[in-house]
């Protein structure tokens, strides 16, 4: 059978991928289950108590739409961060919210420019609203903050991404830095500053919230995903300046947050005690993975979010080797899609248990490469 005719040249063009294999397909395809989750980035410290006793009090309402101007988050997330309610726009994710920006920003071919092996997620958009990718590569495993603005000053590009700390290498940039980037950009280039990690990254490199407010072109997005412990809720938020953030309403799904995932990000955010915990398991589960790779003769890389890049010293094939052969021990972890970042694995903080697991593993897979 044929396929339908009339989808617009753009989306019959595009391939059908996935920008990331879920563990769920994986377990699939092995017929193994995952025994160890910890290649997604996810939080296995899983959200506070009293964020689950509040969805469970809520649970009743979910006959209910949410309401659409999510007027309760952005309350409290302005109070939070000390920014005007106006400066915040909610989404279904930050992985959403960067496919309505990308939507804002690109028309047919519009250069956009990202870094060689940056967050895959963000140039799926890229290509799903028509622009045409422009990679800079990574400098000493960091995203390239001259490259980025010199590719955007020759191709005119409107829109670039940069991901603070960043994914898959767990990099980062000093605020001062990430700011002085900021500034230095046309007015005519848009910058998504990705700050998915922002909770587990040194004070140092991440501004106040409000401190790039009076840029028009800068819309930073954040989300509960994280350290928060609610990737599953699908809660994220942008910032920036009220007269640009007004545009997410134009085109965004206004009833498209979850009734109880508002409610489990207002309890998470209500909840920094909690968070403060969690932060101090991410440390030191960065620091057993650290200690994991050493053991086995392999060198991670230091680290501003929850999970730790590993240079395995060799290829991408020997890499990749390593992923399917924790696979085999059910412990799923992930990678750099391109090289040079390829040579290295990406292993998500988790309890002590899944890191018991790898460090049992681990030995094991290489003893056999
Ligand atoms: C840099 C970056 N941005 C965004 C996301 C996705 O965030 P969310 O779960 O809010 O869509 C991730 C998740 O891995 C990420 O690494």
């Amino acid at each position: 059978m044929s396929a339908f005719s009339r989808f617009t040249p753009l989306v019959a063009s595009l391939p059908s991928t996935v920008p990331f294999v879920g563990p769920e397909t994986i377990e699939r395809q092995r017929g193994r289950p995952v025994a160890a989750r910890i290649g997604a980035n996810e939080s296995g410290f899983g959200p506070a108590p009293s964020v689950l006793a509040a969805i469970r009090e809520k649970a009743g309402e979910i006959w209910m739409y949410n309401d659409p101007e999510n007027f309760a988050l952005k309350s409290a997330l302005a109070a939070h961060l000390g920014v005007p309610r106006e400066t915040i726009a909610i989404g279904e994710g930050v992985d959403s919210l960067l496919g309505l920006i990308a939507r804002m920003v690109i028309a047919p071919g519009a250069p956009v420019v990202t870094s060689f092996g940056g967050y895959p997620t963000f140039n799926f958009h890229v290509s799903g609203f028509g622009g045409r990718l422009v990679t800079t590569p990574y400098v000493d495993d960091r995203e390239d903050l001259e490259g980025l603005l010199a590719a955007v000053h020759r191709e005119n590009a409107p829109l670039v991404y940069l991901a603070n700390p960043d994914n898959p290498m767990g990099s980062w940039w000093n605020a001062d830095q990430v700011t002085a980037f900021a500034r230095a950009l046309p007015e005519t280039c848009l910058l998504i500053l990705d700050e998915a990690y922002c909770e587990t990254a040194p004070a140092a490199s991440v501004a106040p919230a409000g401190a790039l407010l009076d840029l028009p072109n800068v819309i930073r997005t954040r989300t509960f995903s994280k350290a928060y412990g609610l990737a599953g809720a699908r809660v994220g938020y942008a910032v920036g300046a009220a007269d640009t953030i007004i545009a997410f309403d134009k085109i965004r799904n206004h009833f498209g947050m979850p009734r109880l995932s508002t409610v489990a990000a207002l309890a998470a955010l209500a909840d920094q005690a909690y968070l403060a915990e969690v932060k101090g398991k991410i440390f030191d589960a960065r620091d057993r993975i650290g200690e994991i790779a050493r053991d086995n003769g392999l060198t991670p890389l230091a680290s501003a979010t929850n999970f730790v890049a590993i240079d395995c010293g060799r290829d991408g094939a020997h890499a990749r080797a390593i992923v399917g052969g924790l696979m085999e021990h059910g412990v799923f972890i992930r990678m750099p899609g391109v090289a040079p970042l390829n040579r290295c694995i990406r292993i998500s903080a988790g309890p002590p248990a899944d890191m018991d697991l790898l460090a049992e593993a681990l030995p094991k897979v290489l003893r056999v490469l």
